[in-house]
């Protein structure tokens, strides 16, 4: 197989092991202190998808300790290279001691530099980045994402989607995580599925990888 980058393949092996033994239950660790990071499986189809889709701008929703924020960089990096600080990734954690593991796990990795965390509340900070967006001026090109990854509550998911949606390009991609399991998050996960569906010109399927991974495009 063809490496990842070798600085954030050590932290991912790192995380790894960790998620195996939350996932065995061996720290009995609370929620809150529980990374609930995807699956191995899924960060890696999500980094093949973004190397085939040529993602330049990436948005995350739910960043915990960075594992799948650290599957993206790598993408980034293997289609463009490190370039230069410009922050290719966005994503936004309400959990000031998750904010400071993930930026640990970025320096780390040498990718702080391109990762900007937003700290705070999900819906709160998307109306906040998004509404300044929505008031420029209309000569100047507004910032489009190529993909976007949901995995945060799952509550506030139909608004995330409704916030974002004008700013995803063209051929970009969603994902929302746990669209098949856990059980706790059938009835939401529907409803999202619903929502979607009903959406103009998105193109939707759900993908048994994971925990269950919805993978919508933008068509128009
Ligand atoms: C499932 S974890 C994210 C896992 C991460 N994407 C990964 O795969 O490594 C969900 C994260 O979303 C955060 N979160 C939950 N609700 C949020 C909200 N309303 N705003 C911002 N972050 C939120 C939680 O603190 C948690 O760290």
């Amino acid at each position: 197989m063809d490496r990842l980058d070798s600085k954030i393949a050590l932290v991912l092996s790192k995380l790894d092991k960790q998620a195996l033994e939350e996932r065995s239950n061996k720290n009995n660790l609370s929620k809150e202190e529980m990374m609930l990071s995807i699956t191995h499986d899924t960060g890696l189809f999500l980094n093949i998808l973004l190397i085939a889709n040529k993602a330049k701008r990436i948005l995350e929703v739910g960043t915990s300790a960075g594992y799948s924020t650290l599957w993206f960089a790598d993408a980034i990096i293997y289609n463009y290279g490190h370039n230069n600080g410009t922050k290719a990734i966005t994503t936004i954690e309400s959990n000031p001691t998750k904010v400071t593991r993930a930026r640990r796990n970025f320096v780390e990795a040498g990718v702080d530099d391109m990762i900007e965390i937003v700290e705070g509340n999900a819906l709160h900070k998307l109306k906040t980045l998004f509404n300044f967006h929505n008031q420029m001026n209309f000569s100047q090109k507004k910032e489009e994402f190529d993909f976007i990854f949901f995995d945060a509550d799952k509550e506030n998911l139909i608004k995330y989607f409704d916030i974002v949606i004008p700013f995803v390009r063209i051929g970009g991609i969603l994902v929302a995580d746990n669209a098949l399991f856990p059980d706790e998050y059938r009835a939401v996960m529907a409803k999202y599925l619903a929502h979607i569906k009903k959406a103009k010109n998105i193109r939707s399927v759900t993908l048994p990888i994971g925990n269950g991974e919805e993978l919508s495009i933008k068509l128009g």
